[in-house]
């Protein structure tokens, strides 16, 4: 288990907010109840922001009690519910905002979420002075400044399953299937799940596979004896990217299946490790909070709980690591 900084000495708020933002992710529940039970252990009260920010602009604020968060550590989604808020682009909501909290008496604001939820919890602290901190929650694991988020194992584990279960079929037809994964301009989820599911290729937008590699790998995988072959594909700034790798297979002489298994990866009861990993990271948010830090995300490093400033996080590019691709084609070869 991971530690959770020790809170000596007075606690600088009194009241503070929590709420999630952007895509959910399994395990949200888990860090929304870190966050709330820790804080009321340390004498603070806690308000719950429904729909992210577009329910913060609506005032939909209301008390939390340790009860309020009973019997969801093991639930996917959020019970907060969660958006992405346009309107939050705006310095004038922002300002508005941070009105909001400060007349209900709410003193700092935790942020579950990824990199959109974070640039916004940013320019809220720096434009208002309103205390902020952010609690990395999406599938992608895209976020730079910690090695892990909440929800990437359990999506790694999902899409896993999936594979597993495609195989036999693939394996039966003697086929080829083409598996899209999430994770938008990264490739995480796809590595993960490539490695662990023993794709034959895995396609990551941070790589160099085309048409004619796949081809490659296919044919000798055919001259080795192999009858079926599962390539796993992350989907890219686009989903769907998969159908034009088909496309592309096809004039080749390949048909491939395709199998895009899409918001699947983000529902189901999250695995255990989501469930350590966000109460110590929910734990950790408020504890850094109290001690009187701002401005920034709880992260792991190394399996370590640090503390990463939001400007060292947003728009900053988290690269698959080289040594990781490279060892994902020895294996599979
Ligand atoms: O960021 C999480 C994520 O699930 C991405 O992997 C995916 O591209 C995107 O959200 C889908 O978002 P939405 O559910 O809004 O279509």
């Amino acid at each position: 288990m991971l530690s959770v900084p020790h809170l000596n000495g007075e606690k600088k708020h009194k009241s503070i907010a929590v709420l999630t933002s952007g895509g959910d992710a399994p395990g949200m529940n888990a860090a929304l109840r870190a966050v709330v039970r820790y804080a009321i252990a340390h004498g603070c009260d806690v308000y719950g922001v429904l729909k992210g920010y577009s329910g913060l602009l609506e005032g939909q604020i209301h008390p939390l009690t340790a009860s309020s968060v009973a019997n969801i550590i093991q639930r996917g989604g959020t019970i907060l519910k969660t958006d992405r808020c346009e309107a939050f682009h705006k310095k004038s909501v922002r300002r508005e905002a941070a009105n909001i909290l400060r007349r209900k008496g709410i003193e700092a604001l935790v942020v579950i979420g990824g990199d959109g939820s974070f640039t916004g919890a940013y320019y809220l602290e720096k434009e208002t002075g309103f205390p902020t901190i952010g609690v990395p929650g999406t599938i992608d694991n895209d976020i730079a400044g910690t090695d892990d988020t909440i929800g990437f194992d359990t999506a790694v584990n999902t899409a896993i399953d999936a594979i597993d279960r495609i195989r036999d079929t693939a394996s039966s037809h003697d086929r080829i299937f083409l598996v899209e994964v999430m994770g938008r301009s990264s490739g995480f989820i796809a590595m993960n799940t490539g490695i662990g599911g023993g794709a034959e290729t895995i396609i990551v937008p941070e790589g160099n596979e085309t048409i004619t590699s796949i081809c490659k790998t296919i044919e000798r995988g055919i001259r080795r004896g192999k009858t079926s072959s599962i390539i796993v594909v992350a989907e890219g700034p686009k989903p769907g990217l998969s159908n034009r790798v088909a496309t592309g297979l096809q004039k080749r002489g390949y048909y491939p299946k395709v199998c895009i298994l899409g918001h699947t990866q983000r529902g189901g009861q999250p695995t255990a490790h989501d469930r350590m990993l966000a109460s110590a990271l929910g734990a950790s948010a408020v504890a850094y909070l109290l001690g009187g830090q701002s401005h920034a995300m709880v992260g792991v490093k190394k399996n370590e709980v640090v503390l990463v400033p939001f400007k060292n996080v947003i728009g900053v590019k988290k690269n698959l690591s080289k040594d990781v691709i490279g060892l994902a084609q020895v294996l599979a070869t």
